[in-house]
């Protein structure tokens, strides 16, 4: 007779995209919109706890660790919400989305960026949220939120972009070419020079000369920006660029291959899934080259009914990263699935997402 643990116990050698992929206790795993940290020889996955109703976030966020990246063991809740009534900046029923984890050797904290939106105000706030923790698994204690680079240019912004009079009065009615090309100029980041920018979908990236950055959809979703984090990774240095400026693109993920830095993104259509972008450059500062969708085969319009987050580099694998995304469910935002896939690059070093139903990391060898 088999207990009822060890009936529901997995034990995984391979990825299954988009079916419910368990924990080690027989447990789905509640971890989206994550990024994984490599720490210690052992990989961490952070993500949103989310639940049945809506995409509010009443616990906080939740960490898993494993050692092959089949295997996942719930560290539980490492960033608590305040109680209801608490008055706090992520008090539960606020919005938590996107979390990822990075550690500093210097000050050997684990430092957290989210995107939070304040309860109660949908997705006004924009702000980035950051929490602190002296042990991987947490418990972090959140520090502060807001938004980004109050008072500074983006680096890439010409000075006629900085000095124009345009406001947003001027061009009133959205998505019409003027308003684009206005956008596309900097109406946002004028409007929003002295309060800081807007960061909504986000990632972390650290370089492999420690430099550190956040990237973010800013300008009412219509542009990324990248912003270089201070040494401790506890501010920003004010360095920042714009990248695809009114190109619209959500759920940054980002890794170095060979030197170039690729960065895949999706389109902007809630939780509804579209096809994916590529973006390349040579320096983490620009100039980055906007590319198509790279995912190749059917339903690749639709980047397989989902949406980045993460990209893994696979520890001792030549080349190996695993692209991860979400696939959402907003009507049970608790069964959004996972679909992890293999990066694979074609002759010119580009890129490309194929699906697979299964696969395991021997495709790397
Ligand atoms: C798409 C984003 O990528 C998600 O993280 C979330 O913010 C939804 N939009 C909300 O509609």
């Amino acid at each position: 007779m088999f207990s009822l643990l060890a009936a529901n116990a997995q034990d995984y050698s391979s990825f299954h995209p988009g079916e419910i992929w368990k924990d080690t206790d027989g447990v789905p795993i509640n971890a989206h919109g994550g990024g994984v940290l490599f720490y210690n020889n052992t990989y961490y996955w952070f993500g949103e706890y989310k639940n049945e109703k809506n995409n509010s976030a009443e616990h906080g966020v939740t960490c898993y660790k494993s050692t092959d990246l089949y295997d996942w063991e719930n560290k539980g809740i490492v960033l608590e919400v305040d109680p209801v009534g608490s008055g706090s900046e992520i008090e539960a029923g606020c919005i938590i989305e996107r979390p990822k984890v990075i550690y500093n050797e210097k000050t050997r904290k684990f430092v957290m960026y989210f995107h939070l939106e304040l309860k109660g105000k949908g997705y006004d706030a924009a702000r980035v949220g950051l929490a602190i923790s002296d042990h991987v698994t947490g418990p972090y204690k959140y520090i502060r939120s807001g938004r980004v680079n109050p008072g500074k240019w983006p680096a890439n912004m010409t000075t006629k972009q900085r000095e124009s009079k345009i406001t947003s009065s001027d061009v009133e009615k959205w998505w019409t070419p003027e308003w684009y090309a206005a956008v596309n100029n900097g109406l946002f980041i004028r409007r929003d020079f002295p309060t800081g920018q807007m960061s909504r979908d986000m990632t972390l990236f650290v370089d492999e000369d420690a430099k550190t950055y956040h990237i973010y959809s800013s300008e009412e979703n219509l542009t990324l920006h990248i912003a270089e984090l201070t040494d401790d990774y506890m501010d920003y240095t004010g360095n920042y660029i714009r990248i695809d400026p009114a190109g619209h693109n959500e759920a940054p993920a980002l890794f170095k291959h060979q030197g170039k830095y690729f960065l895949i993104t999706s389109g902007c259509t809630g939780w509804d899934p579209n096809p994916a972008r590529l973006l390349v450059a040579d320096d983490i500062m620009g100039e980055w080259t906007r590319y198509p969708n790279p995912c190749i085969g059917e339903n690749s319009e639709t980047t397989f009914f989902s949406q980045s987050t993460y990209i893994i580099p696979v520890q001792d694998k030549k080349d190996a990263y695993i692209f991860m995304a979400d696939r959402w469910r907003p009507k049970n935002p608790v069964d959004g699935r996972y679909v992890w896939l293999p990066v694979f690059f074609n002759e010119e070093g580009m890129p490309f997402l194929d699906y697979q139903e299964e696969w395991d990391l021997t495709v790397f060898d």
